[in-house]
């Protein structure tokens, strides 16, 4: 089968012939329609930040050549132990190398894909959508009718997240760049922040940061008294830790204060796959795909993240 591979972390991303996998007892082999290409594929291309390595991704070369973890796809095979899913059914999730014609995959880790929703969309879902709904519902504790300050709205995990947060009931106040305003506030925002002409003023029962970098205590600030910070990530800090220092601070400093401070590690799981699609499926959440390119151009495709300021997410499609 084809697949995106590099041997060695920061190598040029190749396409190469490499060997079908095939389903153990209790896996699903994925004929893949579509891969979600996230800021995570990047670091795992890069091997940066270090901190990247040592979370067991391959310290001195990536365990896995082939790259990609988010796909949507078609059933092509299924182990003897394999009991909700069948040949032909249409999934949607997490996998392992999905930059690829095959994955292989597992039942806890997949969902089936609503109709209404193209396999490239549904290949978005996994890593952004299911940090946008941990982040906010689990992490975050939205209750409805509580004001969610959302940094990097127009985003791969923003984009979800406004949608999601109206979903819960919430008032969204989304800070993007202007070319992303009024994608933005057609997802649900009520107000919206130009980020390169000012900073949000006010406070927020939650504020959930995923771009922009802004220092613990200036997210501190967004909060009320009892609010809630939820830290997704961010693209800025040095080599080794990538600003994920902030995550950790937040983590000792939360026992001391009345504000709840947290980090946020997300992973697709079954059931919150099924919750999404579930929205989807009734119209209530779209994902939505700034652009797609083919497998052999996954490294444009990186490019095209890292450097264009995507609208919603990227989608490789086979
Ligand atoms: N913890 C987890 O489990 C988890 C899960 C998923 C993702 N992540 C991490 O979360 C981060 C976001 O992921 P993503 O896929 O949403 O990335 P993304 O698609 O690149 O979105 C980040 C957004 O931040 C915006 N932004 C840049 N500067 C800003 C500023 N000063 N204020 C407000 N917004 C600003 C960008 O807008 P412009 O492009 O218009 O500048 C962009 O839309 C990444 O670091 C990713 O690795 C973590």
């Amino acid at each position: 089968m084809r697949a995106v591979v590099r041997r060695r972390y920061g190598d040029p991303l190749e396409i190469r012939e490499t060997p079908a996998p095939a389903a153990g007892p209790r896996e699903v082999l994925v004929e893949v329609r579509a891969a979600g290409v996230d800021q995570g594929v990047w670091h795992l291309a890069t091997g940066l930040p270090y901190a990247v390595r040592a979370a067991g991704f391959g310290l001195r070369r990536p365990r896995r050549p082939i790259l990609g973890l988010d796909l949507a796809g078609v059933v092509a095979a299924v182990g003897p132990e394999v009991t909700g899913l069948r040949v032909g059914d249409e999934v949607f999730g997490t996998g392992d190398g999905t930059f690829a014609e095959l994955a292989v995959s597992t039942e806890r880790r997949l969902a089936r894909k609503p109709e209404r929703i193209s396999f490239a969309q549904a290949a978005t879902v996994a890593g952004s959508g299911v940090a946008a709904l941990q982040g906010l519902r689990d992490a975050g504790r939205l209750r409805s009718g509580q004001r969610v300050l959302i940094l990097g709205a127009g985003g791969g995990v923003g984009s979800f997240a406004v949608q999601i947060a109206r979903i819960l009931g919430a008032e969204v106040t989304g800070v993007c760049s202007a070319a992303k305003a009024d994608l933005v506030r057609s997802l649900g925002a009520a107000h919206v922040v130009d980020y390169a002409t000012g900073e949000p003023t006010g406070r927020w029962d939650l504020v959930l940061d995923t771009g922009g970098g802004r220092t613990l205590r200036a997210l501190r600030h967004l909060l009320t008294p009892a609010g809630t910070l939820v830290i997704v990530g961010g693209e800025r800090g040095g080599r080794w830790l990538q600003g994920s220092d902030r995550q950790l601070r937040a983590g000792l400093l939360n026992g001391f204060t009345r504000q709840h401070l947290t980090g946020l590690l997300s992973k697709a799981t079954a059931p919150l796959l099924e919750t999404l699609a579930a929205w989807m499926a009734s119209g209530a959440l779209t994902p939505v795909v700034d652009r797609t390119f083919p497998l052999a151009e996954a490294a444009s495709a990186l490019d095209y993240l890292r450097a264009g300021h995507p609208r919603g997410k990227v989608a490789l499609t086979l």
